[in-house]
């Protein structure tokens, strides 16, 4: 298969336009709408085709962030479009009213990366400086320094079991059991008037480790364009958020060698393994002698994450995990990106290599599709999903 090019056919056809705006579906069936971490990966993706589309998917994103500088994690552009995904009140008109891992800064530094277009980044600058600093002052209300999801969905992993003691769910559930839980703090974030401090103290507060480290990198990121816009006090000031939350992260974490997302505000840990052990390495928050072990006791372990297809979202010897499961077991191919990108940081380029090559084998034997038995490479979820492209940032 030329990836390449089957990747961009898939991208073309996923692209939808509405009036000026310009942005990608994640699957025409599935995810017909705007996705907030989703149009990331797309611009991130385009930017090996073109630069200007990649530019296009950030400023429509941008458009509807909200006047406290959340931006929305699903732009209902066309609400007439067919679709099976449930209909969700979010309190909004075209919008949701929570957010999503925040890597636009990462994708709006690699769109900066190919072009050095300056104008680009003066016009987006002041709407990235909104957004984070809407999570950093939001978002963690009591300033120890980690930012705060109000919902799994915040996470972009719904149905992680990671959330399964905040959200009192039993380790094995039906996914619309979890569905109804979340939809109800939706609920609740309307009827709180979106305080969101009011519904994380109240109803779901978690201090999740990738969405941690996605900021922790991203805080940098956004510190490099505020310097090439010759804005050093933002720049200083981001970078210091950068430190505080790595630190943050090290203190109230770190145990037993692995990092774990918290819940209430007594930050107590969760300690259940996912893929989100990783993501640390995303951030280069880890000593090269912490990633390695990491590296070496678990994701090359062949009783946790070390499958023939790699690397499952839950790892197989985990009670709770299952190949096929919506976050619980399979494996997607937006979290291989991840982990890929941590390994880099480390030198582990031929782990890296060999993780690119099974996504690729993914794509080659099930198509495109949401996500993957980790055994058997069986393909599950949206077809036409765009994730798959991200293989073409794995270089
Ligand atoms: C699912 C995923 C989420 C993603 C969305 C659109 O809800 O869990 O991460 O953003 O689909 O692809």
């Amino acid at each position: 298969m030329d990836f390449k090019q089957t990747s961009l056919k898939l991208l073309l056809n996923n692209r939808r336009k509405v009036k000026n705006f310009q942005y990608t579906v994640p699957s025409p069936d599935t995810y017909p709408y705007q996705w907030l971490w989703d149009s990331c990966f797309h611009a991130i993706i385009l930017t090996h085709f073109n630069v200007g589309e990649a530019k296009k998917e950030i400023m429509s994103l941008l458009s509807k962030q909200f006047d406290n500088g959340l931006i929305p994690h699903i732009i209902y552009w066309d609400k007439k479009v067919k679709t099976d995904f449930p209909k969700i009140s979010w309190g909004k008109k075209n919008t949701s009213s929570i957010t999503q891992p925040p890597m636009v800064a990462y994708a709006v530094w690699q769109i900066y990366q190919k072009d050095n277009d300056l104008n680009f980044i003066k016009i987006v600058y002041p709407k990235l400086y909104h957004f984070y600093k809407y999570l950093l002052n939001v978002r963690d209300p009591h300033e120890n320094h980690l930012i705060g999801i109000m919902n799994p969905d915040e996470s972009g992993e719904d149905n992680s079991p990671r959330f399964d003691i905040p959200l009192s769910l039993p380790p094995v559930h039906s996914i619309e059991k979890s569905r109804q839980k979340r939809f109800k703090l939706a609920d609740q974030n309307i009827k709180c008037n979106f305080d969101a401090p009011f519904c994380m103290r109240n109803f779901f507060w978690v201090k999740d480790v990738p969405f941690n480290a996605i900021m922790v990198e991203n805080l940098r990121l956004l510190a490099q364009i505020a310097t090439n816009l010759s804005f050093k006090e933002d720049a200083c000031f981001f970078m210091k958020e950068a430190e505080k939350i790595s630190l943050a992260m090290k203190k109230l974490m770190f145990e037993d060698e692995l990092f774990w997302s918290t819940f209430g505000e007594s930050y107590k840990k969760i300690k259940v393994k996912t893929w989100a052990i990783f993501t640390p390495l995303f951030a280069k928050i880890l000593t090269h002698k912490e990633a390695k072990e990491l590296v070496e006791k678990h994701l090359l372990n062949p009783d946790e994450f070390w499958t023939k297809f790699p690397i499952p979202t839950v790892p197989i010897n985990e009670p709770f995990f299952d190949p096929k499961g919506f976050w619980r077991g399979s494996t997607w191919i937006a979290t291989n990106w991840f982990i890929y990108k941590g390994l880099l940081n480390y030198g582990f380029y031929d782990i890296a290599k060999q993780i690119k090559e099974s996504s690729v084998a993914l794509i080659e034997k099930s198509g495109f599709r949401e996500y993957f038995d980790p055994n058997t490479g069986e393909g599950f979820g949206a077809k036409d999903f765009t994730w798959g492209c991200l293989i073409l940032d794995m270089a």
